[in-house]
């Protein structure tokens, strides 16, 4: 996976071919060296005799004499040799090491720099998706720079190799069929994706969706979807899910007439409480848009829709196509993980609704993130209503009710009980609470 101080360290594809060329070069000039110092002939002078070709063959003493004279020069010689090639790989190791160390200091970090943080160099689509882009008018005040970086979540360069498998399309073709690899990735923090120039799989036999208000509460043709991605290969499979064995991911959100029929509409006095009677706590009408968090099948803002509120739902393709049957609902999805800053600016939302996704599972610090950018996204008197959080008994009051003060938002309603399903000794709560962002 790597943290940004692994990629740091690893030592990239540019620094490695800067310094073979460096050793190159220190090879190239401590071999002259070499050369020069023995034709130079400092210490490897060997003398030969003036008289050395003129061998008297009958003068054997002084032949014997000068070839002892010889053979000693020359084995003199070969050991100023070695010792001047072990000098020579000394300093050569220690150049190296030296050159490691200011590489450290100093080079990769340019070279990181010029990576923009990718482990390693970008080719192709990928190249292009990353940026930047000049502006073809140049410099403009709105944006402060002669350039653009396509928006690609930072947390792609933490899995190069998987983003670079993603990223492996012809352009303008067909869309690779890899949506829960996809979305995988996205959710691990490469969010949003950096895909940008295929065709997604258009399903066969398409039909024009059904007209609102009809569209709400009815189950869309298979037809209208590819199927590829789920286990279930039609909306029966899926609608009987429910009553199925088997854990999945709110699992019996595409029966409509199940559940999911009565949700919001019943109040009892405790974790449950009914739309009208959230509404009623503001004047009539002024709660008109809104998001839901984590919205499964989109049935929340199918009851606000009926009540002329224009809901935004986010939701994970969770082995079943959420995002695509809130569509087909007449509802509109949102394909962003929890971990996404809210895609609202300041202050304009009534009504933020969330259910069963933020929970104990998300790190304490993002769980923070969410709950300020909720905030953030709410209006003035607008409502949080925070929908069956789930936590465990000692993180009640230690943890969560801290966070909920520390944010600022005032307690229209609040109720924590016991979530019982799993038996009371394993001390599960669930928390419902209406929260309004102060006027002031
Ligand atoms: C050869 O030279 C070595 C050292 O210079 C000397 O010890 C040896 O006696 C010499 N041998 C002859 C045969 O001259
Ligand atoms: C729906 O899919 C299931 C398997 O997932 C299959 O057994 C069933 O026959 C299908 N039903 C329809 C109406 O296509
Ligand atoms: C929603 O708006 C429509 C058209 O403006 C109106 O006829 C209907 O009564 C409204 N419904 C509710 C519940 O306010
Ligand atoms: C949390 O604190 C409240 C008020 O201080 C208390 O009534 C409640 O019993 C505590 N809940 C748990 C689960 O400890």
């Amino acid at each position: 996976m790597g943290s940004e101080d692994d990629r740091l360290r690893k030592p990239s594809q540019q620094s490695t071919t800067m310094r073979t060329k460096l050793k190159i070069l220190l090879l190239i000039v401590s071999t002259n060296i070499i050369s020069i110092y023995l034709f130079s002939g400092a210490v490897l002078n060997i003398n030969w005799p003036e008289n050395a070709p003129r061998i008297h063959l009958w003068d054997n003493e002084r032949l014997l004499r000068e070839l002892n004279l010889t053979r000693y020069k020359l084995s003199h010689a070969q050991s100023s040799l070695s010792d001047l090639e072990s000098k020579c790989s000394t300093s050569n190791a220690l150049l190296e090491s030296l050159l490691t160390e200011l590489g450290r200091v100093h080079g990769d970090k340019a070279v990181s720099d010029e990576l923009n943080g990718w482990p390693d160099e970008l080719f192709g689509e990928l190249k292009l998706a990353a940026g930047p882009h000049k502006l073809p008018l140049g410099f403009t005040s709105n944006i402060g720079s002669d350039e653009l970086y396509p928006t690609m979540g930072m947390g792609c360069r933490n899995f190069q190799p998987e983003v670079i498998e993603y990223m492996t399309y012809e352009p303008g073709q067909e869309c690779p069929s890899d949506d829960v690899f996809a979305q995988r990735l996205m959710l691990k923090g490469c969010e949003p994706l950096p895909r940008r120039r295929c065709k997604p799989k258009s399903p066969k036999n398409y039909v024009e969706p059904d007209a609102v208000p009809a569209s709400l509460w009815k189950i869309p043709p298979d037809s209208s979807i590819i199927w590829d991605p789920y286990t279930c290969k039609n909306y029966t499979c899926l609608v009987n899910r429910g009553k199925a064995k088997g854990s999945y991911d709110c699992k019996d959100c595409f029966d409509l007439r199940g559940r999911e029929k009565v949700r919001w509409l019943i109040e009892n006095g405790k974790l449950d409480f009914s739309i009208d009677n959230v509404l009623k706590s503001k004047p009539a009408g002024t709660i008109r848009i809104g998001l839901d968090i984590g919205g499964g099948t989109g049935s929340f803002a199918a009851r606000m829709r009926e009540r002329n509120i224009t809901i935004v739902t986010s939701s994970m393709n969770f082995d079943g196509p959420f995002n695509n049957f809130i569509a087909s609902r007449g509802l509109v999805p949102l394909h962003i993980s929890i971990a996404h800053r809210l895609p609202f600016v300041d202050g304009v939302l009534d009504i933020v609704h969330s259910m069963h996704v933020l929970s104990n599972w998300i790190p304490d610090t993002m769980f923070e993130f969410a709950l300020y950018d909720i905030y953030r996204v709410l209006r003035p008197g607008g409502l949080f209503w925070l929908d069956h959080f789930f936590c465990l008994g000692n993180q009640l009051n230690s943890t969560y009710v801290p966070v909920f003060d520390k944010i600022g938002f005032k307690k229209v309603r609040w109720h924590a009980g016991r979530k019982l399903d799993r038996g009371i000794e394993k001390n599960e709560w669930y928390i419902s609470a209406l929260l309004e962002k102060p006027m002031y």
